[in-house]
């Protein structure tokens, strides 16, 4: 489908890298698309970026049916706009949409869409290495009907925030508090999929975390409260002595691209990296007996997230000396030196952004090596 595109009038200034925070601030324009019965996806555009014109009966404000991702644009040091997994982030839109019964875009669609986003805004990707261009697709239910089935029209839009870290800790570990009250996501519900709903359902579990001096919480399984989940907006890991373990997807448990990539990269080094049920007495019992040796988030936003220490049931579980842990620091280290271009790329995870061609459309998506 041919992309319009039509341009601010006059470019405004991206803030200085060292002023940037998360999401606070946004690119000049934004893509966007329709579907409506007997049309599929229609009108694919580039516009400047501004407020949308919604009815108020739209679906959307009144059932949650709405969805987003996350991912991120890179400016090497050869100054080549470069995408992170932008394969697999479109390919979980995709089955998202389908969980909450809205059409999805075709793959080609999306990634050349938000490709096409990208090189139209490429002077808002920052360049200092901790710095990127975050990218939010979000698909939303616009049809004014109160019934409650799925919508028969919806809106796809993609915008972009220029980025720093997204904990103002940066790198430095957090304390996290294990929560056993409030669930983020039941098995057989949305937890699998980046609906908002999930993050909402999460907001007061933070809130109240966050006055007993934590920072954010450790989600247990719905129905036993007693498997690891996640970790804040995070996958989490677990090092237990030499095994890197991660909870199994269990239907829960959002299948994070930081995720697979942690996974690959440990598997990479002969480490062994497992996916399996970890329950929080597991996590009481080694502490106990010195094998707790570091926990971390894995995300888009953050990359890697290391836990300096969790509350549970009164106790304080310190781990490690304060400072960041090793494997912590080398995944974040590995991941970063391929999104900014100074390490390999050799699982071909970067997605090279070409500069549009005379015309105005974009080239084909094409990975920036040669998947295996
Ligand atoms: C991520 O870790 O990338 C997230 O999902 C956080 C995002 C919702 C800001």
């Amino acid at each position: 489908m041919k992309i319009d595109v039509t341009r601010r009038q006059t470019q405004r200034t991206r803030p200085a890298d060292k002023d940037l925070g998360f999401g606070k601030v946004f690119a000049d324009h934004m893509f966007m698309m329709d579907h409506e019965p007997g049309k599929g996806w229609h009108s694919a555009r580039v516009v400047p970026y501004g407020p949308l014109t919604l009815d108020p009966a739209s679906a959307v404000f009144h059932y949650g049916q709405a969805m987003f991702e996350g991912l991120k644009a890179f400016r090497g040091k050869d100054d080549v706009v470069r995408i992170f997994r932008l394969d697999e982030h479109c390919k979980r839109l995709a089955r998202g949409a389908e969980r909450l019964c809205m059409p999805s875009p075709d793959l080609a669609l999306l990634e050349d869409g938000i490709k096409t986003l990208v090189d139209v805004d490429r002077a808002w990707v920052p360049a200092s290495v901790g710095t990127a261009l975050y990218i939010r697709p979000t698909l939303i239910a616009t049809e004014p009907f109160l019934g409650v089935r799925p919508s028969a029209r919806h809106t796809f839009f993609v915008i972009t925030s220029p980025v720093a870290a997204y904990y103002a800790e940066g790198l430095n570990p957090v304390k996290i508090w294990i929560e056993d009250t409030y669930v983020r996501a039941s098995k057989g519900g949305l937890g699998a999929v980046k609906a908002g709903a999930n993050y909402a359902a999460s907001l007061l579990a933070a809130e109240e975390a966050k006055k007993r001096g934590y920072s954010q919480v450790l989600w247990l399984d719905a129905a036993n409260h007693r498997d690891l989940e996640e970790v804040g907006t995070m996958n989490v890991f677990i090092r237990f002595n030499d095994e890197v373990a991660t909870p199994a997807l269990s239907g829960s448990i959002l299948p994070g691209i930081t995720r697979a990539s942690v996974i690959d990269l440990l598997r990479s080094w002969g480490m062994n990296a497992t996916e399996r049920t970890i329950t929080v007495d597991e996590i009481v019992e080694r502490h106990k007996k010195g094998e707790l040796l570091e926990v971390f988030g894995s995300g888009t936003a953050a990359v890697i997230s290391p836990v300096g220490e969790l509350g549970w049931h009164g106790q304080r579980m310190v781990l490690g000396d304060g400072n960041v842990g090793e494997v912590s620091r080398r995944l974040y280290e590995a991941i970063t030196g391929i999104q900014y271009g100074t390490a390999k790329d050799e699982h071909g995870w970067l997605w090279e952004v070409p500069v549009a061609r005379p015309n105005g459309a974009s080239k084909k998506a094409q990975p920036a090596v040669a998947r295996h």
